[in-house]
């Protein structure tokens, strides 16, 4: 490993930092210095997830234990009827600290400062496995046992669990409600999300207190989670027997006995796939609803999946030689891509409503995203695949720095600086630092709250 790099990468990640009051509350999404910031100047709940997670295997809880303090205060608390306000049990995409008159505070955007005005769908499930991750590595159980935690995960649950206008076991979300935060055609029930959703009710399960008004939040997420995990497994999961199977699939099957469940087509199924999946390997797909499979790889969901148990242990396996065969692809020249293949032409047109920062190869749409290496790196350290983590973060190394940690690369192979690309983006530095000790000691896992990994006493992070 190259000490250098994890030595300068750790003095960014602490510049980072946001205080309020003297305290450390989280960190910012980016400082970069020539690029116009946005929103870049504030904390984003899931670009601090990955510096949370560094924080806790160096042994550095406070910040986390202060930010996850800090979410349960801006999460709404009353029912709304009235459409501008956000959602009870919603916490916020990002908050910035605001020094006035009268001393520091805190403001929180749900998403209606966003561009495009987009929600995060995501920021509740990253809040409740960053609380799970903290008592893992900590064995504080007495910060999740507080009354207001306990009422903020089920505030969370609430949101997620009660029954709306579908009746699938996955949750169905607005476009570019999460990571992908610009349309993007991944509305409806996206892979990245529902990996996440998966990850989040197994937290909440640990975390849930054992008191009477708990018993049917409990009851509720297992079940759920069981149903969630069943449903992805069998019916998002795609390799040559599966696409074969949907490519002789009977259409318009009504009932109990339907096999075709979700009424797909055949004819959806993309020329590129047919030549593209090895003879073994798979991965999910991007989003199933009806009539509707969208055939693309999103490394978020899949990588997620593996490293939390959602996929089974042989969908796991066959993910990885995925990886391995189409490394050039997933995994490219500065790792990883994001989402595969990139929208083109018509496409293009039609799901991102001509967004040129999503043009095809760029930034969401088919860029690499380094922080996506702390993911690898778990999902290696749950399959044993050593090897392919060290060479990514080998081919990782030298461009991330001598690129000033950019936030994102262009290209089908990701050899290029992404267009709008933010320097020292703080999520970049932080899943490098996480992926780095995750490779050099794979048993962390289960102390950032992966279920069925070692325990706390066989990580020497
Ligand atoms: C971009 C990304 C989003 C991230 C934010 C801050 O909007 O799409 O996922 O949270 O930047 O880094």
């Amino acid at each position: 490993m190259n000490e250098s790099v994890r030595d300068s990468a750790w003095k960014l990640l602490d510049a980072s930092v946001v205080r309020l009051h003297g305290g450390p509350v989280g960190t910012v999404a980016a400082r970069d210095t020539i690029v116009q910031e946005v929103n870049y100047d504030q904390v984003f709940t899931r670009d601090f997830a990955v510096s949370a997670y560094a924080y806790l295997l160096a042994g550095k809880p406070e910040i986390v234990a202060n930010f996850l303090l800090q979410m349960v205060r801006l999460q709404q608390t009353e029912r709304q009827f009235d459409c501008f306000q956000p959602g009870e049990g919603l916490m916020p995409a990002s908050f910035k600290v605001v020094a006035g008159e009268a001393g520091e505070r805190v403001v929180a955007d749900f998403g209606e400062q966003a561009i495009a005005r987009v929600p995060p769908v995501d920021s509740g499930l990253w809040w409740l496995m960053v609380l799970h991750a903290y008592v893992n590595s900590t064995g504080d159980a007495a910060l999740a046992r507080r009354d207001e935690v306990q009422r903020a995960i089920r505030g969370v649950l609430d949101l997620c669990l009660t029954a709306r206008f579908d009746m699938f076991p996955t949750m169905l979300v607005p476009d570019g409600s999460f990571m992908i935060d610009r349309r993007m055609g991944v509305y409806g029930y996206p892979i990245d999300v529902q990996a996440l959703f998966y990850s989040a009710l197994t937290a909440a399960e640990a975390l849930l207190a054992d008191v009477e008004e708990n018993v049917r939040y409990i009851d509720a997420v297992r079940k759920r989670r069981d149903h969630l995990a069943y449903h992805i497994r069998t019916y998002y999961w795609l390799d040559l027997d599966q696409v074969n199977r949907i490519y002789r699939y009977g259409v318009e099957e009504y009932g109990e006995r339907a096999v075709n469940k979700f009424n797909i087509y055949p004819e959806t199924i993309p020329h590129w796939l047919m030549d593209w999946l090895p003879e073994t390997g798979g991965y999910f797909a991007g989003n199933l609803g009806p009539g509707r499979m969208d055939y693309r790889y999103f490394a978020q969901g899949n990588l997620l999946a593996v490293a939390s148990g959602l996929a089974s242990d042989a969908q796991s396996a066959a993910f990885m030689q995925l990886l391995r065969a189409r490394r050039d692809d997933l995994v490219g020249d500065v790792p990883l891509k994001l989402a595969y293949p990139a929208l083109d032409g018509s496409d293009w047109v039609a799901l991102t409503g001509m967004d040129p920062k999503n043009r095809a190869w760029s930034y969401h749409n088919g860029g690499n995203w380094p922080v996506l290496l702390w993911l690898l790196a778990a999902a290696c350290a749950r399959t044993g695949d050593a090897d392919l983590i060290e060479s990514a973060l080998e081919s990782a190394e030298s461009r991330l720095v001598r690129d000033e940690w950019a936030e994102y690369y262009d290209g089908r192979s990701g050899r290029l600086v992404g267009r709008q690309a933010r320097r020292q983006q703080t999520w970049t530095i932080a899943g490098y630092l996480v992926a780095r000790q995750l490779a050099q000691d794979p048993a962390c896992l289960g102390r950032l709250g992966f279920r069925g990994e070692a325990t706390v006493s066989g990580c020497t992070g």
